[in-house]
């Protein structure tokens, strides 16, 4: 008697093999007559399952049902291939005419961000979207009673409790260079996907983009957090930038700063972009917080840094003169075909 897993192993072999070798539609066909079709290979084997001893049968039945779906559906691609008919309907074929598509403004703005970071000697690195509540609040100094961390805020995961949607990119900043083992002195960025339990409006959305920039060294002083900042925006704006510091909170920095930039549309002359002040706020910053420096294994007393975390989709909005941050995620084909 034939052992059922040698003869299904070898049924299978023989019919990938040949299935390589069809060239024509007439090919295909005999292929499937001789493989799945009703005196096929498969199918016969299937009908002899019955017969084999007791101990074998579930196996040997389960691994034909296997290959007879695998081999239909290398049928169908291979079908495909040859560009034989297809019974199914192609349900974006109507849109094709339209022409090629093209990248989401957020994607153009994400690779023209990191261009420019990278150019300016930052290592860019990516980090989960489904982050540790360790990484996005603990380790930043962010402490169990803060509002940020309330429901509210935060969309945390209901089977994992430790698990939040990251609420902003600087996790990242102690997760990269842990996990890299990265030494000072060091230049990180990330840019990402952030998510907050927002009630949305022009400015505010639920599901947002931010990059995160952290710069890690002996002498890096706030002047060169200036220096960045308006080297970055000058460059994304190709026009030149200036910004101005604000007081603010963030727990894992200290100083922390929220950044306006001069204003791009108006050159400060006033518009409704800047809502006639001739600045606009496009990020929170600040000097890496000593707490958040021992989490990174860096010693505190010898190095420090800047950290400053800004909103893509804002600066999109700027660059395009976009006036509700909704039609970013709207879908809408009319709008979406302006940035090609
Ligand atoms: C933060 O998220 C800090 N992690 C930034 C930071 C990094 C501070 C490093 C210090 C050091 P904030 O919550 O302010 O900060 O958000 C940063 C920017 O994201 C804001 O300036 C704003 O431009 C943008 N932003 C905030 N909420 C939304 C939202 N719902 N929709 C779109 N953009 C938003």
């Amino acid at each position: 008697m034939i052992e059922a897993p040698d003869t299904i192993q070898r049924i299978e072999k023989d019919a990938k093999a040949q299935l390589e070798a069809v060239q024509t539609a007439g090919d295909l066909e005999a292929w499937r007559v001789s493989y799945l079709g009703r005196k096929g290979a498969v199918p016969l084997f299937l009908r002899g399952v019955k017969d084999l001893p007791l101990d074998q049968r579930a196996h040997a039945g389960a691994a034909a049902n296997a290959l007879r779906e695998e081999l239909e559906a290398a049928f169908g691609r291979k079908q495909n291939e040859l560009g034989g008919e297809t019974t199914h309907e192609d349900p974006i074929g109507k849109y094709r005419e339209g022409g090629e598509g093209h990248l989401h403004p957020l994607t153009l703005a994400i690779r023209r961000i990191s261009n420019i970071l990278s150019a300016m000697g930052f290592l860019i690195v990516e980090g989960p979207e489904v982050e540790e509540a360790q990484y996005n609040f603990d380790l930043l100094n962010i402490p169990l009673e803060h509002s940020a961390r309330k429901e509210q805020d935060t969309f945390y995961l209901s089977s994992h409790p430790e698990l939040v949607l990251r609420t902003h990119t600087s996790p990242v900043q102690v997760r990269a260079v842990l996990e890299r083992n990265i030494v000072p002195p060091f230049r990180i960025a990330s840019p990402g996907r952030v998510f907050r339990a927002e009630r949305t409006d022009a400015t505010h959305e639920s599901t947002f983009h931010q990059f995160e920039v952290l710069s890690v060294g002996e002498n890096v002083t706030i002047a060169d957090f200036k220096g960045t900042v308006e080297t970055f925006y000058s460059a994304y704006f190709q026009s030149d930038v200036t910004i101005r510091l604000r007081p603010s909170y963030f727990p894992f920095v200290e100083p922390g700063f929220e950044i306006d930039m001069s204003c791009v549309f108006c050159q400060q002359k006033g518009c409704r972009i800047c809502k006639h002040t001739g600045w606009v706020e496009v990020m929170g910053a600040g000097m890496v917080h000593p707490n958040v420096l021992r989490n990174m294994n860096v010693n505190p007393e010898k190095y420090q840094g800047f950290a400053f975390g800004g909103a893509v989709d804002r600066l999109v909005m700027l660059q395009h003169g976009i006036y509700d941050i909704r039609l970013l995620w709207s879908g809408d084909f009319r709008f979406l075909k302006q940035f090609s």
